[in-house]
């Protein structure tokens, strides 16, 4: 993937500190395909898109909006180009069963176990997960507050990267959590704009001041600025970043961690 987007920072002095922990996105429907299928980790989402990298932490907690078939995958890779993996899949054959299954370098066939934990997901809300795994080789997921399945892989695979996907017919809407200090960079892709959910516009004020304003609300994600007209939208966090073409326009997001992860330019 190529990025046409030019890294700008604007360096606030005020509001630093805003926890911002939570990255929305949405997963389409990539159809009937599973760990058996060649080629699979292609079809996922991986959270270093995001720069989530979980690895140390082992563990991801996420939101998910899906009728069925959400899977996640814990890969050997970072960016989950290896053949060694876990697929869980909740809510599999129609919204039955949770599926672990493992995937070796070693071997073409997937193993594949499975849990009777049925109706885990909601097609109008969104439900809570955990996914840990231990160096012992246990993996746990959590639904809610109840351990839905809990299994222990006798040979570890050591886990670098996590893949999200919904499948056969089902589209998911993720929140995944992290915890990151916003520092007081924003990026800027010029020529482009936030279509999205806005809280409020200011006119007649200067990029600096707008970013000091949106650095001082926790609720906003980011401002679109248009130069000319100085026209200033602040855009709502809790929702996943769309970016038009909109000449005159430059959509700013805040980055978190100095200036590793900024949402508007990595999306
Ligand atoms: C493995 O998965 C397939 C569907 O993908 C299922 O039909 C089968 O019952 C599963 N086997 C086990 C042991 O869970
Ligand atoms: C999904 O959530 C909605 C809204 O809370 C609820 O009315 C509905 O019964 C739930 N459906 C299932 C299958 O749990
Ligand atoms: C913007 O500021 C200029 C001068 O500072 C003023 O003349 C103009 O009326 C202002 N426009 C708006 C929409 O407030």
């Amino acid at each position: 993937m190529i990025l046409s987007w030019i890294f700008v920072a604007i360096l606030t002095s005020v509001g630093l500190g805003n926890l911002l922990d939570y990255i929305w996105f949405e997963t389409k429907n990539s159809g009937s395909i599973d760990a058996y299928t060649p080629n699979v980790v292609d079809s996922y989402t991986s959270l270093s898109n995001y720069q989530i990298y979980p690895a140390n932490n082992r563990f991801i907690k996420f939101h998910v909006k899906a009728c069925e078939n959400a899977f996640v995958l814990l890969s050997s890779d970072i960016n989950l180009h290896s053949s060694n993996f876990y697929e869980i899949c909740i809510d599999g054959h129609s919204k039955t069963q949770i599926y672990l299954r493992v995937r070796r370098k070693t071997s073409n066939v997937p193993k594949n176990h499975s849990f009777d934990k049925p109706g885990l997901l909601n097609c109008s809300e969104h439900r809570t997960f955990i996914v840990k795994w231990e160096e012992s080789g246990r993996i746990t997921l959590t639904a809610g507050t109840e351990v839905v399945m809990d299994w222990t892989d006798t040979t570890p695979i050591p886990i670098q990267g996590i893949g999200l996907m919904t499948g056969w017919g089902s589209d998911g809407m993720w929140i995944v959590e992290h915890s990151s200090l916003f520092t007081g960079y924003y990026c800027g892709v010029t020529g482009s704009f936030g279509d999205m959910t806005l809280f409020s516009t200011s006119h007649n004020i200067s990029v600096i001041r707008c970013s000091s304003e949106c650095a001082l609300s926790e609720d906003c994600l980011g401002f679109n600025f248009q130069r000319k007209k100085k026209i200033c939208q602040f855009v709502a966090g809790g929702q996943p970043v769309v970016k038009s073409v909109a000449r005159g326009w430059k959509f700013y997001t805040k980055c978190l961690r100095e200036n590793t992860m900024c949402l508007g330019c990595i999306v």
